[in-house]
């Protein structure tokens, strides 16, 4: 109780002084939104904290599809879902098991998908290894499983040598080892080591993993089916939840994917959230259906190569800056480490009196050691854009290292001659 209430003031003044530098709790401008700006006390910015990264949500196919079922249905079918649902339910299903290739269902956001599967598919006498930066929504259900008699215990980040030593370890008291992970850390952007945990799955028959891959659909894989599906083949012991509200364009809503029908079934028809939370409202259903159409027509492929190909110009543009990218991958997040929260919200607040809208990450969203800038690169930005912010960023790392006296940190960044 005492650390939980330490924790709290930790967070509570972290907020203050972000607060006090205006890099978060800010309420847009009521303009209207674009995906490539974003307005704030009256000014324009260049919105690198958008997560409709492929640039869809603005699409005039997904927005009509949306006002069509609004007109035809109204907002939600108020029925519980068990008992009767709107058809686009199945239609959705359908789709977006095309684009998967594996029994897919849709849910009502990732976190819902979550806490509706892991409490009925983890058992008492299971235990989950959790990757530390695992997304809280799985951490959540993990709870919720916990509460139910199973053991979880945490993983230092992505170490699969840690991982298959306690896989070993306990084997002989537990029925399953689950290991929970994202495919793509929604702070620092970085990936999971897919090939490893494969060949866990194979080694080890007790091994099962649940991967989020919220943050891998769309940009990669056919049809976008996302960075878990990328090799295109499910391993029988993953299950995989994602979400349609980032790349996918939907505004809303998540999905699961399994090997099989059974464990689909299952989660579809009885899943906690599933069936005793309201159900996705129509004009996201219908969004969603049209999304999903993109992603089944050819069309996804240009937008994957617009997408990459801006990622390439941030990781080329930092590199020539001697700006350090923490990732050694392409991924829909890009984390500049700074090691400092104070400098990371100075740099951001100077960033933005230039015109650009970033993230920080900052305690508790990460280790005060580990506080840094996330930045969002989306289809709507330019190529020119991406290189104008990266351009500020090194500007103002080099006043910041200067103001918060990090001179070894300073040597690194090129004097930017624009
Ligand atoms: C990796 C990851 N998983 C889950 C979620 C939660 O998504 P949802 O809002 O669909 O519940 C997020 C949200 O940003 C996320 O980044």
């Amino acid at each position: 109780m005492k650390d939980s209430l330490l924790n709290y003031e930790k967070i509570i003044s972290a907020a203050a002084l972000a607060k006090q530098y205006h890099v978060v709790f800010q309420g847009t401008d009521d303009v209207p939104y674009n995906g490539k700006t974003i307005s704030l006390n009256g000014r324009e910015l260049k919105n690198f904290g958008n997560c409709d990264y492929m640039g869809l949500q603005h699409d005039p196919r997904i927005k009509t599809a949306a006002m069509e079922a609004l007109e035809k249905y109204g907002l939600m079918l108020c029925n519980s879902r068990a008992y009767t649902y709107n058809p686009l339910h199945d239609v959705l299903d359908e789709k977006l098991e095309k684009i998967m290739g594996y029994p897919t269902v849709a849910t009502r956001c990732t976190s819902y998908g979550s806490l509706s599967a892991i409490p009925m598919l983890v058992g008492a006498n299971d235990v989950i290894i959790a990757d530390y930066n695992v997304h809280s929504s799985v951490q959540m259900a993990a709870a919720l499983a916990m509460a139910q008699g199973t053991k979880m215990i945490k993983l230092e980040h992505n170490d699969m040598t840690q991982l298959e030593e306690k896989i070993i370890e306990l084997q002989e008291k537990h029925d399953k080892i689950w290991y929970f992970f994202d495919s793509v850390y929604s702070m620092m952007g970085d990936h999971a080591p897919f090939d490893d945990i494969n060949e866990l799955l194979n080694r080890y028959e007790q091994f099962h993993a649940y991967c989020d891959d919220a943050w891998g659909i769309s940009w990669t894989g056919q049809n976008g089916r996302g960075l878990a599906l990328k090799e295109g083949v499910l391993h029988p012991k993953m299950i995989i939840v994602g979400s349609l509200t980032k790349g996918f364009g939907a505004g809303g809503g998540g999905y699961m994917t399994f090997h099989n029908e059974i464990h689909r079934n299952l989660i579809r028809d009885l899943g906690g959230l599933q069936i005793f939370s309201a159900p996705l409202t129509n004009p996201n259903l219908a969004a969603a259906i049209a999304c999903a159409d993109i992603h089944l027509n050819d069309e996804i492929y240009q937008l994957q190569d617009d997408f990459t190909s801006r990622l390439q110009t941030f990781r080329d543009t930092a590199i020539s800056l001697g700006i350090p990218m923490s990732n050694d991958k392409l991924s829909p997040i890009n984390y500049i480490l700074i090691g400092n929260a104070e400098a990371t919200m100075y740099i951001t607040e100077k960033v933005k009196r230039a015109g650009f809208y970033i993230n920080i990450a900052v305690y508790p969203l990460v280790s005060n050691r580990m506080s840094g800038m996330r930045i969002l690169v989306t289809n709507y930005l330019s190529h020119e854009d991406i290189k104008q912010l990266l351009y500020v960023i090194a500007e103002s790392m080099q006043e910041a290292f200067v103001k918060f006296d990090m001179p070894a940190q300073k040597q690194n960044i090129k004097q930017v001659l624009v």
